[in-house]
């Protein structure tokens, strides 16, 4: 028996309760709105800032099945004629933002296919996408080109033409490799199919392979997360992204949870925290280094996260597709998440944005303390350097008060979260929030 379960025994539950959320920006998007919609349309028409970096994002929101705990915006029921015009509008959009001042010209520094499934598109969409697409906005320098794939929709020449269309890093949604615990989700795939492409990926040589996993999935034990860690590390991937389950309002099991049909009992946090910090472990000795609380990666290998560095970093980036976020010059940028909406509002030929924020610059400190710290580390020299702010200072009370709780160490200006703090981060976010922004709906 490990630690991990002999600390496992003697806590307290923390039972999973449904509106959990994930941080991903600040403000919380409960604050964006329609009267800023302006401002961002005023920001797209000006210069960017100097030094300010460019991403791509693209919301591919198909998938085959929608697993009981999703919370992404995704679609179950298009046929091809629809999968078809919903890319032509997102291919329209690309083209109308490169025509924009603040995205003219401008090199990308990283393309992101995130969905839903990208690999849902066939091959021939995709090539189709991708020749528009890199014909406004080339992305032949970007330093990373990211696809999410569902491993049931892989082929062996789906996989060529994603090597070929210039994706860098492949990730892919395996969760789990218990076929029990898969059924019970409602993923699309089981373990075969997992195995199925595994072999393929291998041959058709991807610069990154990344593996997702979610910690206490319904029906997750000891055995089936010990599982799955073994295999994982078996098909060594050169990175994984370990995610705890997190149960927003919007999921199948959330609605089953608040109408008293589960059934079957929810992991709690204590155990998922358990459990992601096994993982952790078992990758740390197979020599992989934690690059965040969701991550690691090999160590000796080119493995990385440009995409989440970037954003972390205050980065640029056109959100397109439905629902998608974006970020322009200071403001925050959301398209509308109404199917009929974003493709009439294309292809009419204007931008379908719904609701935005223009930040301050306090704001847009914040957000980046926040993001940075789920690294595990912050380097106040950044911040000095970027805000001209000293944050030992302006955080201090909040850095100390994490330190009394021994989930911070203060060593001679690096600040450092302990492994607990790490694997509760978002719960510890809220603290650095403006008090207008503490207690309030995060979507
Ligand atoms: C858009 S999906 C990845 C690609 C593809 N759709 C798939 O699932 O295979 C992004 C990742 O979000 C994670 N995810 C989805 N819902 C989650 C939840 N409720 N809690 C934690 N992670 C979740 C999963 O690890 C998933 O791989
Ligand atoms: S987890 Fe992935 S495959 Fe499952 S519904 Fe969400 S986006 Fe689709």
């Amino acid at each position: 028996m490990s630690t991990t379960e002999v600390r496992d025994q003697n806590r307290p539950p923390e039972p999973t309760e449904v509106g959990s959320v994930f941080i991903s920006n600040y403000p919380p998007y409960s604050f964006w709105d329609e009267s800023m919609v302006p401002e961002a349309t005023q920001a797209l028409s000006c210069a960017p800032l100097p030094d300010a970096t460019l991403g791509l994002y693209l919301h591919i929101p198909f998938c085959r099945l929608r697993c009981k705990f999703c919370y992404f915006k995704v679609y179950t029921d298009k046929d091809n004629t629809q999968v078809k015009r919903y890319l032509a509008a997102m291919a329209r959009e690309v083209e109308l933002y490169a025509a924009h001042a603040s995205v003219a010209g401008r090199p990308l520094k990283f393309v992101y296919f995130g969905g839903g499934t990208p690999s849902y598109i066939s091959s021939g969409d995709l090539r189709i996408l991708a020749t528009r697409l890199k014909a406004a906005l080339p992305w032949e320098g970007a330093t990373e080109v990211t696809f999410e794939c569902e491993p049931g929709t892989l082929t062996r020449s789906k996989l060529e033409t994603i090597r070929d269309i210039g994706v860098t890093r492949l990730s892919l949604g395996v969760e789990s490799f218990d076929d029990g615990v898969l059924k019970e989700n409602g993923r699309a795939h089981l373990s075969e199919e997992i195995e199925r492409c595994m072999p393929w990926i291998r041959e058709t040589g991807f610069q990154q392979l990344n593996i997702d996993l979610i910690a206490g999935m319904v029906g997750e034990t000891w055995s089936t997360w010990k599982k799955s860690v073994a295999r994982t590390l078996e098909l060594d991937p050169d990175s994984v992204t370990i995610y705890q389950m997190e149960l927003p309002y919007n999921t199948v099991y959330s609605q089953d949870v608040l109408a008293g049909r589960l059934g079957q009992p929810l992991a709690d946090w204590a155990a998922k925290r358990a459990w992601h910090d096994y993982a952790f472990q078992e990758l740390e000795a197979a020599d992989y280094e934690i690059s965040s609380a969701y991550t690691v990666v090999k160590k000796g290998r080119s493995a990385g996260f440009i995409y989440r560095d970037a954003v972390w970093h205050g980065t640029d980036m056109v959100g397109a597709g439905v629902a998608s976020f974006g970020h322009m010059s200071g403001v925050h940028l959301q398209n509308s998440p109404d199917w009929n909406d974003y493709l009439e509002t294309l292809e009419a030929g204007n931008l379908p944005l719904s609701r935005a924020f223009r930040t301050t610059r306090e704001q847009r400190l914040i957000r980046e303390l926040i993001l940075q710290l789920k690294l595990g580390r912050l380097d106040p020299e950044y911040f000095q350097e970027k805000f001209q702010v000293d944050i030992l200072k302006q955080f201090g009370p909040t850095f100390r008060r994490l330190e009394s709780r021994q989930l911070l160490q203060m060593d001679g200006g690096r600040l450092q979260l302990t492994r607990d703090a790490l694997l509760k981060v978002d719960l510890l976010l809220p603290e650095f929030y403006a008090p207008e922004h503490r207690n309030a709906r995060y979507t």
